[in-house]
């Protein structure tokens, strides 16, 4: 089994950003307890602050890998070229969001990815990686 957890912008200051709404863990230590939670999975990471980036790396991942875990971040809310890439990939998406979006402003209510994903998680802190990446056990 192999998994990508693609971040969008802005997470890289998962830790240092809003962590009353985001937590005050980095990303990067998140993932190393989920490397050893899931140590029979081969779980890849990626994260960029650039829309194109994440579309060259959802087309990276979208032919050979069991699954993608995207959190697009604000580009949820305004990329239909990764909501594009979404649809067109083979390879499954589960998007995620750490805060419940849905409870936030009302311009994080739209996703332009949710249409073509398998399924959205939120609202789970962290946890929402977590069971993205159960979802496909
Ligand atoms: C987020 C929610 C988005 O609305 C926001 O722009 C983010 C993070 C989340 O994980 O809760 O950057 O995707």
């Amino acid at each position: 089994m192999k998994l990508a957890i693609v971040n969008g912008p802005n997470l890289n200051l998962l830790g240092k950003r809003e962590p009353e709404i985001y937590g005050s863990n980095s990303f990067e230590d998140y993932f190393k307890v989920l490397k050893n939670k899931y140590s029979d999975i081969e779980l890849f990471y990626f994260q960029s602050n650039i829309e194109g980036e994440l579309i060259d790396k959802l087309h990276e991942f979208g032919y050979n890998f069991d699954g993608i875990i995207l959190n697009a971040a604000a580009y949820t809310h305004t990329s239909i070229g990764i909501g594009d890439a979404v649809k067109a990939i083979e390879t499954p998406v589960i998007e995620v969001h750490i805060s419940n979006v849905h409870s936030r402003e009302n311009f994080r209510h739209t996703s332009y990815i949710a249409a073509n994903a398998k399924g959205v998680i939120f609202g789970f802190g962290l946890k929402s990686y977590d069971l993205a990446i159960q979802s496909f056990l």
